[in-house]
């Protein structure tokens, strides 16, 4: 039998703030979190996030409008930083009314945040640290995610036990959401006792029978151990690279012979930095794709994060928030 507690208050902030039953965001996961998935997490009463990382902005505005006819019930997006086309998918944002936008790969401009929230968008930012954490308030932040080494994809130096203690106790202002390692009630109950406002998970979403990915894909998250999910090195500080936590394969091999010709590149002159970290951003969305939608589970990436040792199963999306709410009343 499972024990329950009463949700703490800052669970209800966060229920409140994205106007959900249960404060879990399904983090966007690019590729995975179209339609489909999305709509199942927010027809189960979590908070389903559109990824846009890999598409054009006309392909998300269809997949927002295609989330709509799927659900009534509220979703968000999230956007690069990064993204060349930043400015239009803003645009698109507001155009389609999404109410919640979660900003990622970078600190976005003032602008970027004081646009959408003009248009009554509810911006949801990244915070590294303590410090961050602050400036991003100022900088308008409505709401704040946390994400830990632990997690798949590209991740921060700092552990998501380390962040909940250095970050959660300090921010009262906006509500915090904690992710990385996230994967069942226990420690979902234990985050919101410890103050957040809900938890954002990836990598147990991908198993979720509405979830896109390739059989295979999902096959290689059933059998991987938490060890198994590595992150990837930087080689040299000329070209400082986001390192990225997936299962090693031939992929991690071919992603390391690329950073080592473009570290030459950057280093003889014949290429700048920005354009060489770009390219390996592209080679991410394309290894990801390969892996994750083609099922070349062993050339593509298989980004995961560690919490890939407890994915036991395909299940539907909403027995995966049930078992991470159990504890929650
Ligand atoms: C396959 C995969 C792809 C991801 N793609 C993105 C992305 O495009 N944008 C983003 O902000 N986060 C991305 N993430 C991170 C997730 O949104 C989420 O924050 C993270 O998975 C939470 O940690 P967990 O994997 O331990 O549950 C990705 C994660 C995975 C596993």
């Amino acid at each position: 039998m499972t024990m329950k507690t009463v949700s703490p208050d800052s669970w209800k902030r966060g229920m409140d703030f994205l106007g959900v039953r249960h404060a879990v965001m399904g983090g966007a996961m690019s590729w995975l979190s179209e339609r489909h998935l999305v709509a199942a997490i927010s027809r189960a009463g979590g908070f389903g996030v559109l990824a846009t990382g890999s598409m054009p902005v006309e392909m998300a505005r269809e997949e927002v409008r295609a989330v709509r006819a799927m659900t009534d019930h509220p979703f968000g997006i999230n956007l690069i930083v990064m993204n060349p086309a930043l400015p239009d998918f803003v645009a698109m944002v507001i155009e389609e009314k999404v109410t919640h936008c979660v900003l990622a790969g970078g600190l976005p401009a003032r602008e970027t945040v004081e646009t959408l929230r003009a248009a009554g968008v509810k911006v949801i930012l990244f915070a590294p640290s303590l410090a961050l954490a602050k400036r991003l308030i100022q900088r308008g932040a409505d709401a704040l995610i946390i994400e830990g080494h632990e997690a798949g994809g590209h991740v921060g130096p700092v552990s998501t036990m380390v962040l909940v203690q250095e970050i959660l106790p300090y921010i009262r202002d906006v509500p915090v959401f904690v992710a990385g390692g996230i994967a069942d009630g226990a420690v979902t109950a234990t985050m919101a006792a410890l103050g957040a406002a809900g938890v954002q998970v990836g990598t147990r979403f991908v198993c979720a029978q509405e979830c896109v990915a390739h059989a295979n894909f999902k096959q290689r998250f059933i059998q991987a151990q938490a060890r198994d999910a590595v992150v990837t090195v930087q080689f040299d500080a000329a070209l400082p690279v986001i390192p990225v936590r997936a299962l090693a394969n031939k992929g991690t091999e071919l992603f390391n012979r690329l950073q080592l010709d473009l570290v030459r590149q950057v280093r003889e002159g014949s290429k700048a930095r920005a354009d060489a970290q770009l390219e390996l951003e592209h080679f991410w969305a394309g290894a990801l794709r390969r892996a994750a939608i083609d099922g070349d589970v062993e050339h593509g990436s298989v980004m995961a994060g560690q919490s890939v040792g407890m994915v036991r199963s395909i299940q539907p999306a909403a027995s995966i928030i049930e078992e991470l709410v159990e504890r929650l009343a």
